[in-house]
């Protein structure tokens, strides 16, 4: 094949090439371009981030009442992708009519990706719950599941975190910690982790024998029990508070994880301002939807218990009826459409939709917006409620 010259092809980039690197580059053997998926940095991206990924359940372990770990291993001889402790996955779920998605934390390590080829998940039994009630009660071994690469920024990172992680969980929340732990036990994090863990009762807690052996063989990970409703020898009573995290943090600097339930996050906003942490050493993730927005004290007054959403998707209009009390994207998924969705808490933005007409009401506190969508109004259906009827265009990915 003949070679056009460099200076005809692209002459703004190649008119200052030196002659050397000009006759080197036109010495080249002239082959086709490969396909984009043949690059090599496009090959590490396809693995670390594919579309979806099908995984199979392998093994199921009963944590406690109405709480279980799956393990989700890939049907093919293709690697699931490689994870950071600390993140999650989105599992897709049809359940009658609904299409849904859930994402859960990894409870594994991020070796037993590389080596075994397998993710575990931790559900835990919601009352009223739709998916985590459904696997429950449906995943049995063999179950064919389509899951999401792993996704979420709750991991740990050198350059921006104290080389001392407190994690603080609560209840299922522990999920992410187990897979730092074990991270951290394997040497794929430089981390110390100091987690003080709260439950209500014994009975509550997940993985105590698992974190209590990673305990024992690593001296950089630490557990202290913490009950609320319940007394066992070595743990501390009452709930997570600044006074307990004082009394287990290192001097100096250190990072603070949060991952547990709603009411967790609410008391520790009156207890991390005591710890005068600077904010990049505050982390938290959130965990679970977003529920009685009714109950928050900007609530509009006399909002209608039912409206109606229309969802444009690609040119197509679809208009359905909507219960005030969910958020416009349980409303979508309730009536079968597919809607794009991740962390379902308006942090990842992965469900940005452009809200055309209406007023819909979002929580200051799971408003995660860039200022841009603001002014250009979009919003993050997930954690948006409607106030009016509505007419909003979502993006499919
Ligand atoms: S799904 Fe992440 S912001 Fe909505």
């Amino acid at each position: 094949m003949k070679k056009p010259s460099l200076r005809t092809l692209n002459p703004a980039k190649f008119l200052k090439a030196g002659p050397n690197r000009e006759a080197r580059i036109m010495a080249t053997e002239a082959k086709p371009l490969p396909k984009l998926n043949e690059y090599p940095a496009n090959k590490i991206a396809i693995a670390l981030h594919p579309k979806k990924q099908v995984v199979k359940v392998t093994n199921i372990v009963e944590r406690a009442s109405g709480v279980k770990s799956y393990t989700l291993k890939a049907t093919t001889d293709t690697p699931i992708a490689y994870f950071s402790a600390g993140q999650y996955i989105v599992v897709n779920l049809q359940i009658g009519d609904y299409l849904l998605t859930r994402p859960y934390s990894i409870s594994s390590s991020p070796k037993q990706a590389q080596v075994d080829n397998e993710y575990e998940l931790t559900v835990k039994r919601v009352d009223g719950g739709l998916a985590s009630n459904y696997i429950l009660d449906n995943w049995t071994i063999g179950t064919e599941v389509t899951i999401s690469a792993p996704a979420g920024n709750f991991t740990y990172e050198p350059l921006r975190d104290a080389k001392t992680v407190v994690g603080l969980a609560g209840g299922s929340g522990i999920t992410p910690f187990v897979s730092l732990a074990k991270a951290i036990a394997d040497g794929d994090e430089d981390a110390n982790l100091m987690l003080l863990y709260g439950c209500a009762t014994k009975n509550d807690m997940l993985f105590k024998d698992e974190l209590d052996a990673i305990c024992e063989k690593c001296d950089k990970v630490k557990v202290v029990y913490v009950l609320s409703n319940d007394k066992l020898e070595g743990a501390e009573e009452g709930f997570l508070s600044a006074e307990l995290i004082k009394k287990y943090a290192p001097e100096g600097d250190y990072s603070v994880f949060i991952c547990g339930p709603q009411g967790m996050y609410n008391y520790l906003d009156t207890q991390l301002p005591l710890l005068g942490l600077r904010k990049k050493f505050i982390r938290h993730e959130l965990f679970g939807e977003y529920r009685n927005p009714q109950a928050n004290a900007d609530y509009p007054e006399c909002v209608e218990k039912s409206v109606k959403i229309t969802v444009v998707c690609r040119g197509d209009a679809t208009t359905i009826e909507a219960d005030t009390n969910d958020t416009i994207l349980v409303s979508i998924e309730k009536a079968g459409i597919p809607a794009p969705a991740r962390c379902r808490s308006g942090s990842c933005g992965w469900c940005r939709a452009k809200l055309t007409s209406g007023d819909v009401y979002i929580p200051k506190d799971v408003d995660g917006r860039k200022l841009a969508d603001y002014d250009y109004g979009y919003i993050h259906p997930c954690c948006s409620f409607p106030l009016s009827d509505i007419t909003i265009e979502i993006f499919k990915k």
